[in-house]
């Protein structure tokens, strides 16, 4: 009996994986299998937390290293997609210079996963934007660190 519901739900989780597979493709649907970059990362140099107007939240995580990032993660709430995303911004972002993050977009991020269904695009806009803020605060905080360290 027990066995008989093990089957079942094995193939009802079978039968989601595969509808799943072919709305999102391969590269999506086994990054949604293996959310890596997910986490926060304590006292980031880059941080920025925002809202979509789908009312999803997105985090994202920077560490610097020689003007390089040596770290990136990034947490959601949101939707699966979101999730995909994220994890695609922060692996993409590893390695960056400041100048070359600002080149990761939500199209370069699309391109990456090979697209999205178009009512989930939007999804990819929330990573790139978060990942552009928590740019915008690293930034932000050189130029205070350089001014201040002028100024004393
Ligand atoms: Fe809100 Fe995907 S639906 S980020």
């Amino acid at each position: 009996m027990a066995s008989d519901l093990d089957a079942l739900v094995r193939e009802l989780q079978d039968r989601i994986n595969e509808e799943t597979r072919a709305v999102y493709g391969d590269v999506a649907f086994e990054r949604w299998q293996n959310l890596i970059h997910r986490g926060a990362i304590d006292h980031p140099d880059g941080f920025a937390r925002l809202t979509g107007t789908c009312g999803d939240t997105m985090e994202i995580y920077l560490k610097f290293k020689d003007e390089q990032v040596e770290q990136a993660s990034f947490l959601t709430d949101g939707c699966g997609a979101s999730a995909v995303c994220g994890s695609f911004a922060a692996e993409m972002a590893h390695g960056k210079t400041p100048d070359e993050l600002v080149e990761i977009t939500a199209e370069t991020i699309l391109q990456r996963l090979g697209g999205l269904p178009k009512e989930e695009e939007h999804c990819a806009r929330l990573a790139a934007e978060t990942l552009q803020e928590a740019l915008n605060y690293y930034m932000t905080r050189q130029r205070e660190k350089d001014s201040g360290g002028r100024d004393a």
